[in-house]
């Protein structure tokens, strides 16, 4: 696949919110849906590169996927400074610690920051044991973006369900098949 075609795709639903964000009844609520909803399928399409890379290999579109869900989170991130603090800082801290939802999310975004940062090669090289907090924020947006919700819909059930497989796998592979291929 085309690196570009990619590129295009993951930028899909930010042409899709510019073109909708106008018709929106409260636009910063419809700004924090669709960029924490990109951010979080993104997050889990990275995750799921690996164990899929024998069905289709797309390793080396990983780090450009892993990008992308930090650039939508970004976004939220944007969204929640800019439009919905307005530049109060206090406000930030303020809403920060009243509400734990927005903690969590604030604790997976630090996390975001520092691996896309520690992205490049040779950065990478340094720091790429810490990246496996990757699945520590793909537990904590879960719970963030469920919280944020009065009910939970089918969507929470899906991504909590999505965070179960991909854990699993993980674990799996770490473990169980370590162990085999040690008594082999
Ligand atoms: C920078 C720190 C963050 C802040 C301040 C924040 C803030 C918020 C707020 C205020 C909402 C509720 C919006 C509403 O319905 O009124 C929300 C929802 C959500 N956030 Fe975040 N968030 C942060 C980080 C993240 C990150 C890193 C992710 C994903 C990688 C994420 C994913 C989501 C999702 C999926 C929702 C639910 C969207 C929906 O279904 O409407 N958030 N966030």
């Amino acid at each position: 696949m085309k690196k570009i075609i990619l590129f295009l795709v993951l930028l899909l639903p930010l042409f899709y919110l510019l073109a909708t964000v106008q018709s929106a009844n409260d636009p910063i609520k419809y700004i924090f849906t669709c960029t924490g909803l990109s951010a979080i399928v993104i997050l889990m399409i990275s995750l799921a590169i690996a164990p899929l890379k024998k069905v289709i290999n797309l390793l080396k579109y990983r780090r450009m996927v892993g990008l992308f869900a930090f650039f939508y989170a970004f976004l939220h991130f944007i969204n929640f400074y800019v439009l919905d603090a307005e530049l109060d800082f206090a406000f930030v801290i303020k809403e920060t610690l009243d509400k734990p939802f927005v903690y969590l999310g604030m604790i997976s975004f630090v996390i975001l920051l520092f691996m896309a940062i520690t992205s490049t090669k040779k950065l990478f090289a340094k720091f790429n044991k810490y990246h496996k907090a990757v699945y520590l924020v793909l537990i904590l947006v879960t719970i963030h973006s469920s919280m944020a919700q009065k009910v939970l819909s089918s969507l929470e059930y899906a991504f909590i369900l999505s965070v179960i497989v991909l854990l699993g796998i993980r674990v799996y592979k770490k473990y169980v098949m370590k162990e085999t291929s040690n008594k082999i």
